[in-house]
């Protein structure tokens, strides 16, 4: 299957098909330097396919976690591709989840001031969230993907068939994305969690996640108004992240804030959904700290936060609200005080 993202000069097409790793597309050009992303968590085999099919193909291997988006390892990955002389007319390719994604995305965004770049994403959360949309960044200070740039990508090639080797609980972690793009926006995507089992319609949960949020895309590429509908649980799921400190993974976070930013009748359709894929629906850090934690992220502006809320499956509606305002929805998904 071919989606296709309509960004006039920065258009590209996404490409999913079990096995596409071993058969990419003609239209993504590896003949030349290609400088691969990955990182340790991600089985080899993928990187090295990729590998087997590129001219000159350099790997590289960051540590994995969300600690690898850093300027650290942005640094160390623009002086390989300096040390082995890329040019313009080479390119980048990531290979792994948000992470490598974010990191690799962000160098090819710089290095010459932009190179060609491919996301071949091999988490269930990059392939239904992260590798879609141009966002590329690293965290500093503590603060995430407050350094970055909108950079897309040339093509996405997602193959579902990489989820075989994927920890359950990664798979959840990528289900919280797609959950949070139904419940914005597509009612017939929350219905496949609520009544079936998503592993067993994986295509077409990928398919329709990476609908919206092409739709949204294509209408906000730089996140100037409707594009914040994709950070429905993130105002609070960044701050709960911050304070898990690895604990929780993104996805899980930001499940947590969907809860927040829910009506009761979202919620108690939520909730089923949460126990079935084995997502949190609480957390255990201080309201406060998470708070202040809300406070530093990067899509506040002064003393005002835009959120966004639920009321019903498949809409939604953004708020511009007083910060302090925060407080009763973070008391509500701090532990034993969710129902
Ligand atoms: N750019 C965006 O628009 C956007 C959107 C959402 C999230 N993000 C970012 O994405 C990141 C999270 O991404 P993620 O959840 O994919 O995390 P990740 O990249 O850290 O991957 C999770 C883990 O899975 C391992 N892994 C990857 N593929 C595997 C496979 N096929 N089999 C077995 N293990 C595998 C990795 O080694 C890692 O340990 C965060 O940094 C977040 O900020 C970015």
């Amino acid at each position: 299957m071919i989606l296709s993202v309509d960004l006039k000069g920065n258009s590209y097409d996404i490409h999913i098909k079990r096995g596409i790793l071993k058969d990419l597309p003609g239209t993504v050009d590896l003949d030349r330097k290609v400088l691969i992303v990955t990182d340790s968590g991600v089985p080899e085999i993928y990187s090295r396919t990729v590998a087997s099919r590129s001219g000159e193909p350099v790997i590289v291997t960051v540590p994995e976690g969300e600690g690898s988006k850093s300027i650290r390892e942005f640094e160390h990955i623009l002086k390989v591709m300096l040390s082995h002389s890329f040019s313009r007319k080479d390119c980048v390719v990531a290979v792994g989840g948000g992470v490598p994604g974010d990191l690799a995305g962000f160098c090819a965004a710089s290095y010459m001031r932009g190179i060609d770049f491919y996301n071949m994403p091999t988490t269930l959360l990059s392939q239904v969230d992260s590798s879609v949309g141009g966002k590329t960044a690293v965290n500093l200070d503590g603060i995430k993907n407050i350094v970055g740039a909108f950079y897309q990508p040339k093509a996405v090639i997602i193959d579902p068939g990489t989820l075989d080797t994927l920890p359950e609980r990664q798979l959840a972690n990528g289900y919280a994305e797609a959950l949070k793009m139904s419940v914005t926006s597509d009612s017939s995507l929350f219905e496949i969690f609520e009544n079936e089992d998503p592993l067993l319609h994986i295509e077409t949960v990928i398919e329709k996640a990476l609908k919206v949020k092409i739709s949204v895309v294509e209408q906000d590429e730089k996140e100037r108004g409707l594009r914040r509908i994709l950070n429905f649980g993130h105002t609070i799921g960044h701050g709960i992240e911050s304070c898990a400190g690895g604990e929780l993974y993104h996805g899980e976070c930001v499940a947590v804030g969907m809860l927040a930013m829910s009506s009761k009748e979202v919620r108690s359709r939520l909730l089923p959904v949460y126990e079935k894929l084995g997502l949190p629906v609480s957390c255990r850090y201080a309201a406060q700290d998470i708070f202040s934690a809300c406070m530093h992220d990067k899509k506040s502006s002064g003393a005002r936060v835009s959120a966004v809320f639920s009321d019903r499956i498949g809409s939604c509606y953004i708020k511009d609200m007083d910060f302090e305002s925060l407080i009763p929805l973070i008391d509500s998904v701090t532990e034993g005080r969710t129902s």
